[in-house]
């Protein structure tokens, strides 16, 4: 039994591709005067062709591997969180895994929404202070661009690609993750849901026909949601940690409005200074959202070792959650691990592999 889970490594990665208000306004109905007072977002990230969930997804994790100072090979799980995954299988987890060459990890894809990455950080929190496992990779990564309706100004403006990753170890110092709240209200499913594709609506013509494949929202009543749950989780949170708010160093809330960032930190009378934003440049980027955040926030030495931090967020489901951490840091190690150097080697493993299976499936006869 381990006591604590800490966060030894993090990393982001988001397209380089910038699509501001104004080039939205070029291809929708809307203008950025709008966009900036009704979500406060600027700009978002939009992935190239050569981008997905799971390059972007790699990319994060070998950062996060890099400043956490341990090997793929070292690690027992990869959670992705993600609403936009490769495929309906297999997992993008799987994706990941055989690309950083993660060769005693297990792998799955975790479907919370926007909510994701803190049902996947107290999940692998929880797996390992139970003693099962060791090092566990959590991710949240998104090309939601690919999945909404570009002719559709209720959404569009809203979201935006990227990644980020978390490395989970075991310690007996008291830290990582203190305590947790996933909670869920399905009656809300249709507020926010890509209706067909699933076993549900499966794919036809008339779903492409009417446009099923999308995202599709009800923006107001998400709004509302969000504004009520935000305060909720995030108090019930503190109290289960045994804090008060004022310990609580930063707030990284979900990026997905500004206007509903400000109405938490009202309702839990916060000042907007002990809170994270970033949603002006990047939009929503869903799963992705709070370790992008995190990740720019110890960049700007808002986020400390020692520092209580608590991650509050909300999405499709209906789901919501909130996490409260004491920030850890890297372990200390006089090794240096260079993940990124091995990418080459990881390929031709990957490759290897898909060889070997070709020339077993020719001896043992293949499509009989
Ligand atoms: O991760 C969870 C993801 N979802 C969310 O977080 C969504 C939460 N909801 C929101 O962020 C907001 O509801 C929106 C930003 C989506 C919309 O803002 P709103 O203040 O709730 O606007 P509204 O939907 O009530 O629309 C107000 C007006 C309408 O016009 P009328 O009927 O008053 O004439 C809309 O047609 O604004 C119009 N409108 C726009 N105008 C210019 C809606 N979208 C746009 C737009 N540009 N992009």
């Amino acid at each position: 039994m381990n006591h604590y889970a800490h966060i030894t490594g993090w990393g982001m990665s988001v397209p380089e591709k910038i699509l501001t208000n104004d080039d939205l306004a070029k291809i929708v109905d809307t203008n950025d005067g709008w966009i900036r007072s009704r979500t406060g977002i600027y700009e978002r990230r939009i992935a190239g062709p050569d981008q997905t969930t799971a390059s972007l997804a790699i990319e994060a994790s070998l950062r996060a591997l890099s400043v956490a100072n341990l090997r793929s090979d070292e690690l027992d799980l990869i959670i992705v969180a993600t609403s936009s995954p490769e495929y309906l299988f297999p997992a993008t987890a799987c994706l990941v895994q055989d690309q950083i060459g993660a060769t005693k990890a297990g792998a799955f894809d975790l479907s919370a929404a926007c909510t994701g990455f803190i049902y996947a950080l107290n999940i692998a929190t929880q797996s390992i202070r139970s003693g099962t496992l060791e090092n566990v990779l959590v991710i949240g990564s998104e090309t939601l661009s690919r999945l909404v309706n570009w002719k559709d100004r209720g959404t569009c403006i809203l979201f935006g690609d990227g990644a980020g990753a978390f490395v989970l170890q075991p310690g007996e110092e008291p830290g990582g993750l203190l305590s947790a709240v996933m909670r869920s209200d399905g009656s809300g499913g249709d507020l926010l849901c890509i209706p067909a594709g699933g076993s549900r609506f499966p794919t036809s013509a008339t779903t492409v026909q009417d446009g099923l494949h999308f995202i599709q929202m009800n923006g107001s009543e998400v709004f509302r949601f969000a504004s009520r749950v935000m305060v909720q989780a995030t108090q019930e949170v503190v109290e289960a940690a045994h804090l008060d708010l004022d310990d609580v160093n930063l707030l990284i809330p979900h990026q997905a409005n500004q206007r509903i960032i400000e109405s938490a930190a009202r309702g839990l009378d916060i000042s907007m200074d002990r809170v994270m934003v970033n949603l002006d440049r990047y939009g929503n980027t869903s799963t992705a959202s709070i370790p992008i955040a995190t990740c720019e926030a110890i960049e700007q030495g808002r986020l400390k070792p020692g520092d209580h931090v608590a991650f509050v967020g909300f999405g499709a489901g209906l789901t919501w959650g909130a996490a409260v951490v004491k920030w850890s840091g890297p372990f200390p190690s006089p090794r240096k691990v260079q993940p990124q150097r091995y990418r080459r080697l990881v390929r031709l493993r990957s490759i290897f592999l898909r060889l070997i299976r070709q020339i077993e499936g020719l001896i043992w006869g293949r499509g009989k």
